[in-house]
């Protein structure tokens, strides 16, 4: 029993991500902190916006955006202490490996994946639905059966209905990616810092010229009357699309898996997190408040429908009939998707790393290719599900898994920090999460009822993943963890740890 909670020691951690030279530390507060908004704007805003005015909350999509962004606040102040006092990639999955012991270092890594890799594949999703739409405007027709997820009844041309073959779009950016991921795309700062600008002045540029086409009577009723079940439209739709929108955060604790490609995160890590989710948070109420205003929630309920405000507002000058702006839009979207794909694949390939090198993972997930040094097969292997996933799963099915997987990481970190506060009380904290007594318990319990709102069949879907996590851990990983399978010293243990 004992041995489930055993523990990596935070200050030999902190020693060897100091020795630790092999990346390179050149991030400063303004690039971790465009790696923030990177990899948040994404289909959270472009996508999920619309179907969740239209099938939950109506204008109130704002409080859902409010509501979500709360919880992240208190997440994102619990993740930042832990960012700045244990600088290791890993994130999540290390920070409970150092305070609440490997089962739980176990649960969180393993959860990571609904974050990670089903946040991909809704990710890719989004993307196909904008790439369809942009072809669309320019005269292309991609087959609507081959553009949804399996099964999906969809329109054809002549009008006639159809149940669609699987999500073509989506599996052609995910193998896209993973080729890049696995023969070794520079993931340099200025790359993302290029598609952050084009994201940031997309969603700038509609709000600066659809605001004039609100009419405030869209707005009327605010909350919509429940329909009679859970979820649809009232107080508990505000609260399903709270849970839903959440995804729309997701992504301002990748910036904690940079710490080491960080030149101070004792002092950056914190600043990076909060700043890149103030921004985004304050984008996301205006741009929601301005969609519902331009078009009747009802209306929203489409794959690009940032897009289609941007159209129905007549935003400037048309091009062959399409309005500029809504091309400008759809290229912008589909730009930012790609690099929300990347950093989630990438991300998702740490924490395999990460569990691999602890020995909670069979060896062969961490190994490294020798001419591309890029973990290919863990990569390819990852890429291959995503790509099955992104064709056959609808985006408010992954959305809604990636969502309760990511809450139920942040209640493990805020309870860890607040663990780990009490235990270890001496180490040197150079950001304090203000309030810890409040702001824990408080992310725990938003992140909760967020989780709350959620389907039931999000939690079934979960609970099953939880029950063949344990299965894999009590199968193979409790046997071969390092911390103390006893091949290892424990200090050697930690050291991978502490590389991975
Ligand atoms: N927050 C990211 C998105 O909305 C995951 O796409």
């Amino acid at each position: 029993m004992k041995r489930l909670f055993r523990r990596h020691d935070v200050s030999k951690l902190q020693s060897q991500a100091n020795n630790d030279v092999r990346l390179r530390r050149v991030l400063g507060p303004v690039n971790l902190t465009a790696l923030g908004v990177g990899a948040i704007i994404g289909t959270g805003i472009f996508v999920l916006t619309g179907t969740v005015a239209a099938q939950n909350s109506g204008p109130a999509v704002v409080l859902s955006f409010v509501f979500a962004g709360i919880a992240s606040v208190f997440a994102a102040l619990c993740y930042s202490e832990f960012a700045a006092l244990v600088p290791v990639a890993g994130s999540a999955y290390t920070y409970a490996y150092a305070t609440l012991g490997e089962i739980f270092a176990w649960i969180i890594g393993w959860d990571l994946i609904l974050e990670y890799a089903v946040g991909a594949i809704t990710v890719a999703i989004g993307w196909s639905g904008y790439v369809v739409s942009f072809f669309n405007s320019i005269g292309i027709h991609i087959p609507a059966e081959l553009s949804a997820a399996t099964g999906t009844l969809v329109r054809l041309p002549d009008g006639m209905q159809v149940h669609a073959l699987f999500n073509l779009p989506a599996v052609v950016i995910v193998f896209v990616v993973t080729t890049l991921l696995v023969v070794g795309i520079k993931h340099s700062a200025l790359f993302n810092n290029a598609i952050v600008i084009v994201k940031l002045a997309v969603v700038l540029a509609f709000i600066a010229t659809a605001a004039h086409a609100v009419n405030p009577a869209n707005w009327h009723p605010f909350i919509p009357a429940n329909t009679g079940h859970f979820g649809h439209f009232g107080w508990s739709g505000v609260l399903a699309g709270s849970g839903v929108v959440f995804f729309a955060y997701i992504g301002f604790d990748a910036v904690s898996t940079a710490a080491q490609e960080s030149r101070n995160p004792k002092r950056d890590m914190p600043i990076a997190i909060i700043s890149s989710l103030v921004v985004c948070t304050v984008l996301y109420i205006v741009v929601s408040a301005i969609a519902t205003g331009v078009l009747p929630y009802g209306e929203l309920d489409v794959p690009d429908p940032i897009a289609k405000v941007a159209d129905h507002a007549g935003l400037g000058l048309m091009v062959g009939g399409v309005s500029a702006m809504s091309l400008m839009i759809k290229l912008g979207a589909i730009a930012g998707l790609s690099s929300v794909i990347l950093v989630m694949l990438l991300g998702q390939s740490r924490v395999f790393y990460a569990m691999a090198r602890d020995g909670l993972l069979p060896p062969f997930v961490s190994r490294v290719h020798p001419r591309f040094k890029t973990p290919w097969i863990t990569s390819i292997i990852t890429g291959v599900a995503v790509c099955f996933f992104a064709a056959v799963l609808s985006i408010r099915e992954a959305g809604s898994l990636c969502s309760i997987g990511t809450l139920l990481a942040f209640v493990i970190v805020c309870a860890s920090v607040l663990v780990l506060r009490v235990r270890e009380p001496h180490h040197v904290r150079t950001f304090r999460t203000p309030a810890i007594w409040f702001v824990a318990p408080a992310g725990v319990v938003s992140s909760l009822l967020l989780m709350a709102g959620l389907p039931w069949e999000t939690w079934a879907r979960l609970i099953i993943w939880f029950l063949i996590g344990m299965v894999v851990y009590f199968g193979y990983s409790h046997r071969h963890s390092k911390l103390h399978a006893g091949c290892l010293a424990q200090g050697e243990a930690r050291d991978e740890s502490a590389d991975a």
